[in-house]
């Protein structure tokens, strides 16, 4: 049964992509993403942005979660928020949207603002025509 993304599941959500934000290994840009993204089984499942010296290894807060989810053998995502230290909306970058939208063009996006601001949205909205094989 899918979850329902009701007001208590988004709360969990947000709750885990700002605890997942905490632990932001971002040495470089000191810019700290936390995301939490919700598996079809209900379970949350927890990413932060990780960055490298070389700086190419970076990856995103988005595609940790998702390789979290996948590693402990989600199969299919709903949901995904994602928790910026910004007080700004920041949008999920081009190759994150690209592998998330390889496993749901429908994927909820939920974007949180450092001072709490929400804006919701659905993935394959801002990635129209994205690379199918
Ligand atoms: N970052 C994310 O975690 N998600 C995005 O969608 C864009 C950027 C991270 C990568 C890097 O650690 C920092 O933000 C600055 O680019």
């Amino acid at each position: 049964m899918q979850p329902k993304l009701n007001k208590a599941v988004e709360e969990r959500m947000i709750t885990a992509a700002f605890n997942a934000l905490k632990n932001s290994h971002s040495p470089h840009s000191k810019f700290k993403v936390g995301s939490a993204i919700l598996g079809l089984s209900g379970k949350i499942y927890q990413g932060t942005n990780i960055e490298f010296d070389a700086f190419s290894l970076t990856v995103c807060a988005e595609r940790s979660a998702l390789f979290c989810g996948i590693s402990c053998g989600e199969k299919v995502f709903t949901a995904i928020a994602i928790a910026t230290s910004s007080n700004d909306f920041k949008f999920p970058c081009g190759l994150c949207r690209q592998a998330l939208v390889e496993f749901n063009p429908d994927l909820k996006v939920i974007l949180i603002t450092k001072n709490k601001k929400i804006k919701r949205f659905i993935l394959k909205d801002i990635i129209p025509n994205y690379f199918k094989l």
